[in-house]
């Protein structure tokens, strides 16, 4: 029910898939006040930025934004009209009233931990003069808050379970931007799953900041482990497959290797960050896994599942990594082989133990590092995708492609898929799960050509 005239929502989101799941969840809680998302800027009454904080670039960026859309709230004011201008995540919890210093003209600042205080904040605006700012980390979980009428667009969505870090890295902001772990509770997260599958999702990537961490517990008060949660997640009717990100090696368990060997719905590809292949520099990160730990880990998870396919993030450049130390961040790459892979100079951020090490790294080792370990990663990512030539795969057709009677998907390793369709057939196929022959590969996707008829409801195991 809207208590206002329709008014036009535009949500700008940075950074991770949590951020993703945060800011539909900031539409639903917008949605009774009477407002619609737009996807034009220059046509909104209210502005959201959900901002990244992991390296300093992504904030950067943010404040640059900021400038060009206060010139469009600027434009809309004189024109009699008006744009309420909010910043939401990570930036704005680090920064707090650093953002209204810099950026005056902003009328929200609230962290990932208390958007559900949303409406409120608006019926504050409108009632006090002045911004709001609302950076706490509240004894209520904002997961109580959110509207049991999320809604979801195409066949594919996001459901946060955990939230926070307790790992605390030495190079990384999260712990103090998003605070403690925190698992949401068994039944929440499968009423939530039954919501989403009843609204058309059929694909599931469950989220967490440490998703390994999960511990949530079900109505009798046990704890279940993510793997347990999975289990119950496949038996859900219309979820055809699930996945999960992010993962921390230390805290990968016997039961979620099983649950790769036993869920067939549970896709056979795992985003595992290393950071580095280094011993000492993974020491210095503070990462609880050596590089033995980490093959072994990957050895046990493809004894479970053969057909898995890796990704992975790694840091170059981190304070005091040498040549050597770099070197053998190339053998593990070499070593593991992996799908694809995300790989970032070290940014020294503020407040963090490495950023006030010494032996900092030059900016062009860190260039000539980052360039070396990519071509190997690309090259890798390339030779992985030419390998699935000539193989049938399930193929999620979640959105249509660039030309008429296109669709485009994801494969099992979340590789996107193209295939050309006849008219008829792409309107028929939009949204399901398809088995398609792959019949050429790119560096960054696939192209398909229909094999069989619509696969049935379970996806099928790929041979290795
Ligand atoms: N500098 C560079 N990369 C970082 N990451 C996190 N913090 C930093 C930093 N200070 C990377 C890590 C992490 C990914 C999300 O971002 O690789 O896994
Ligand atoms: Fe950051 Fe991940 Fe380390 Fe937590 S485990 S501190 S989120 S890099």
């Amino acid at each position: 029910m809207t208590d206002a005239a329709p008014k036009k929502l535009h949500i700008k989101t940075y950074g991770c898939q949590m951020n993703v799941y945060d800011s539909e969840r900031m539409a639903d809680l917008l949605a009774p006040l009477g407002y619609a998302l737009t996807d034009r800027v220059d046509d909104a009454d209210m502005v959201l930025l959900n901002t990244c904080h992991i390296r300093e670039k992504a904030a950067e960026k943010v404040y640059s934004e900021l400038g060009r859309i206060a010139r469009l709230k600027h434009a809309r004011t004189a024109r009699g009209g008006s744009m309420i201008l909010g910043v939401a995540g990570c930036v704005a919890q680090a920064e707090g009233e650093e953002v209204l210093r810099r950026a005056p003209y902003v009328d929200m600042v609230f962290g990932p931990q208390t958007y559900h205080r949303l409406p409120e904040m608006v019926a504050r605006l409108h009632r006090e003069k002045g911004a709001q700012l609302d950076t706490d980390f509240p004894e209520d979980s904002k997961f109580d808050h959110l509207s049991a009428a999320a809604r979801v667009e195409g066949s594919t969505a996001f459901l946060t379970v955990q939230e926070g870090c307790d790992k605390f890295c030495t190079f990384c902001v999260v712990p103090y931007t998003r605070g403690a772990e925190f698992s949401r509770p068994v039944d929440q997260v499968l009423a939530e799953a039954r919501r989403l599958a009843r609204s058309g999702a059929r694909e599931i990537t469950l989220l967490g900041q440490n998703v390994n961490a999960y511990h949530g517990r079900d109505a009798d008060g046990r704890e279940t482990g993510l793997g347990g949660l999975i289990r119950r997640l496949a038996e859900i009717d219309g979820i055809d497959r699930l996945r999960y990100t992010t993962s921390y090696p230390a805290e990968v368990d016997d039961a979620l290797i099983a649950a790769h060997r036993d869920v067939p719905e549970l896709m056979p590809y795992l985003h595992l960050p290393v950071q580095s292949g280094s011993d000492r520099v993974l020491k210095a990160m503070n990462r609880r896994h050596g590089r033995a730990f980490y093959l072994d880990l990957v050895g046990r998870l493809r004894d479970a599942r053969p057909d898995l396919g890796l990704s992975s993030d790694f840091i170059v450049g981190f304070p005091g990594e040498s040549d050597a130390d770099f070197e053998d961040t190339l053998r593990l790459v070499r070593e593991v082989g992996y799908a694809q892979a995300y790989s970032f100079k070290y940014s020294p951020r503020p407040g963090t133990p490495a950023a006030a090490m010494e032996c900092q790294v030059p900016e062009d080792v860190k260039d000539a590092r980052l360039k070396a370990l990519q071509d190997l990663l690309n090259a890798q990512q390339r030779a992985f995708n030419e390998s699935c030539v000539g193989r049938s795969m399930p193929v999620l057709l979640d959105r249509p492609g660039r030309r008429a009677g296109q669709l485009a998907g994801r494969s099992p390793y979340m590789q996107a898929v193209h295939v050309d369709l006849p008219g008829k057939q792409a309107e028929a196929w939009l949204g399901r799960l398809v088995d398609l022959t792959i019949v050429a590969a790119g560096g960054n996707s696939l192209r398909a050509a229909a094999a069989e008829p619509a696969a049935g409801r379970s996806p099928r195991r790929i041979p290795a």
